[in-house]
């Protein structure tokens, strides 16, 4: 995979750059940039090297038709503030434009094309459709590792038409990934939360065999719980996953993976309670577990002591009910401190993971925060992910 970086001539070539600012909006308005400061790096890169930037994104999902709702337009104008260049938003019907339409003004420097996705042909990976918008360029830049777990258009087939590059952010994703997976230093933990087992099955499989610790924390290891026949009220898990958790405690044996869960926990009546500190014996049919207790956090912070990598998907409680946000807090707290003196690699990953960090305003003290999603979770699995795949 060619860098776009280590390229030595690129003045006045048109690169045609695939970013991911799939941000979240709320009424037009951009509730979260992370994703836009990101791929400031890049595009500084690009203006230092005099090109012409062509820039190609997606927004929601809108399924091949124009809507309005999720146009570019605020995301432009908010990276425009950004980088204090005018930024110009294309319209038109892409099929109707040549080359020669864009940058014809010489203050002409960076094009957004609106949304990708109100063509059906960007999710098809239709080869015509790439064809054309290839014409529009000498080159072409993916920095959208986000949504390189598509096989769309403008990440996968326009790579036949162009000499394609990698991006300084899809790079620096990548690396950070290989850190937790491939080239690992070790003792190493994953510490995983969210609701639904089923859908982590895959990653945790995946990790068992090099990883020394599982820290199963939030809905997650409600369903752990249950499994070991402990009462959990009516805290939220997920039916049916017995041979999935089954699975997971045979493999981590034969492994030498060990599996940590709750041994104590938070509870409240309703989400917006006070927490109750609570062993397992004790918890009450109309309980619900909403973070871990002070004694699961010290082994969880013991562990994390002893590692020197880990990788953090998923928060340990509540913590948008600040009564059960001590557990993400203190995890959060202790990675930190760790980080300061450079004795952990620390890779973050996942919307709500990141929320917790945001909250701490502790974005840059952790190694690798993804903003990526579905692709960070599918490369966890080890998938092989297409719009990389294209670029090698
Ligand atoms: C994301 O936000 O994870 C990417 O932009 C991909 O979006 P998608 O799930 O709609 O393909």
């Amino acid at each position: 995979m060619n860098n776009i970086k280590d390229h030595e001539n690129l003045n006045y070539k048109t690169v045609l750059l695939r970013l991911d600012l799939n941000v979240p909006l709320k009424n037009g308005i951009i509730t979260d940039e992370t994703r836009i400061n990101k791929i400031i790096p890049t595009l500084d890169l690009l203006i230092k090297k005099n090109t012409k930037i062509l820039i190609v994104s997606h927004v929601g999902r809108p399924n091949g038709k124009v809507n309005k709702d999720l146009s570019l337009k605020s995301i432009c104008e908010s990276l425009e503030k950004k980088i204090k260049i005018k930024i110009k938003l294309l319209n038109k019907d892409i099929f109707k434009i040549k080359k020669n339409d864009l940058f014809k003004e010489p203050e002409d420097k960076i094009i957004f094309l609106e949304n990708i996705r109100f063509y059906i042909e960007e999710e098809r990976n239709e080869l015509n459709f790439s064809k054309h918008l290839a014409s529009f360029a000498d080159l072409f830049v993916n920095d959208a590792f986000s949504c390189s777990h598509r096989s769309h258009a403008s990440l996968c087939k326009i790579t036949e038409f162009l000499p394609s590059f990698a991006g300084l952010q899809l790079e620096a994703e990548i690396n950070a990934l290989k850190k937790v997976t491939t080239e690992i230093k070790k003792p190493v933990t994953c510490i995983i939360g969210g609701s639904k087992i089923s859908t982590k099955i895959g990653i945790i499989k995946n990790l068992i065999p090099r990883f020394d610790n599982i820290i199963f924390v939030g809905g997650m290891a409600n369903n752990i719980l249950s499994y070991k026949g402990n009462s959990i009220g009516k805290s939220i898990y997920e039916k049916n996953c017995y041979n999935l958790i089954k699975e997971i405690f045979d493999s981590s044996k034969n492994q030498l993976c060990e599996i940590t869960y709750p041994k104590d926990v938070l509870v409240g009546k309703n989400m917006d309670d006070n927490a109750t500190i609570k062993d397992l014996k004790d918890i009450k049919n109309d309980d619900l577990i909403l973070d871990v207790g002070p004694k699961t956090l010290k082994k969880i912070q013991s562990i994390i002591e002893c590692s020197r990598t880990v990788l953090w998907n998923g928060p340990a409680g509540y913590f948008e009910n600040p009564n059960f946000a001590k557990g993400s807090f203190e995890i959060a707290k202790t990675i930190i401190k760790k980080n300061k003196n450079n004795s952990i690699y620390s890779v973050v990953g996942g919307g709500d993971t990141v929320a917790v960090i945001n909250q701490l305003n502790a974005i840059e003290d952790f190694n690798f925060v993804s903003t990526a999603g579905g692709a960070f979770l599918e490369y966890l699995e080890g998938k092989e992910l297409p719009g990389i795949k294209a670029l090698s």
